[in-house]
């Protein structure tokens, strides 16, 4: 795609994937995508765990009871966490990085999903971040945000509809009932 406004339209979430799996090139672009991200006071404090064993996607979908499924029929799982020591700002610093990766991602014609884990619980009432450090032998002090779930598309997502932007969300001047 060679239109920006064009990608943020088609940039949906995606949860069902086919099995084929991704190149290695393919990748490649979207870890650069992350690692290319602005973050503050440029302290890159995010670090990615990429995970393509379909067990461990397995275990990664049990993170939390909902919403974590789709993680485990996609091809390429991006676990981003991010040091708390280099940035009193790591989770904008990470969301900013998983954002443009998944943008990437579209960029490629492939589909993703964010998975939140910070804050969330397991179905045992245990912190869903540190299950994943556990799984992943996630060292403190990185934080786990979420996990990206990218894949080809099983079918093609609808564009977002211009119809349902939320104009009353955007004020001129200053802020107005
Ligand atoms: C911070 C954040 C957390 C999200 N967490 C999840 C999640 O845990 N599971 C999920 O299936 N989708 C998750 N999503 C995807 C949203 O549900 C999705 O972006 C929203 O419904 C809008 O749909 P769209 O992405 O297709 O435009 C998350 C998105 C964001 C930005």
């Amino acid at each position: 795609m060679n239109n920006f406004s064009e990608l943020i339209k088609a940039r949906r979430s995606v949860r069902r994937f086919t099995e084929e799996t991704l190149l290695p090139e393919q990748v490649e672009w979207i870890v650069k995508a992350g690692l290319m991200a602005p973050s503050s006071k440029r302290s890159t404090p995010w670090q990615f765990v990429l995970v393509e064993d379909k067990e461990m996607l397995r275990q990664l979908s049990a993170a939390k009871p909902h919403g974590a499924a789709f993680l485990k029929e996609c091809a390429l799982a991006i676990v981003v966490t991010a040091n708390v020591t280099e940035s009193e700002a790591w989770i904008e610093d990470a969301a900013i990085a998983s954002i443009l990766m998944q943008l990437q991602a579209e960029d490629l014609g492939l589909g993703s999903c964010w998975c939140q884990i910070r804050g969330r619980q397991t179905e045992n009432d245990t912190d869903s971040a540190q299950y994943v450090r556990d799984l992943l032998q996630i060292p403190y002090p990185l934080e786990v945000l979420s996990i990206l779930g990218i894949g080809h598309k099983a079918k093609e997502n609808t564009p977002f509809d211009e119809s349902h932007l939320q104009w009353e969300k955007v004020h001129i001047g200053r802020y107005s009932l």
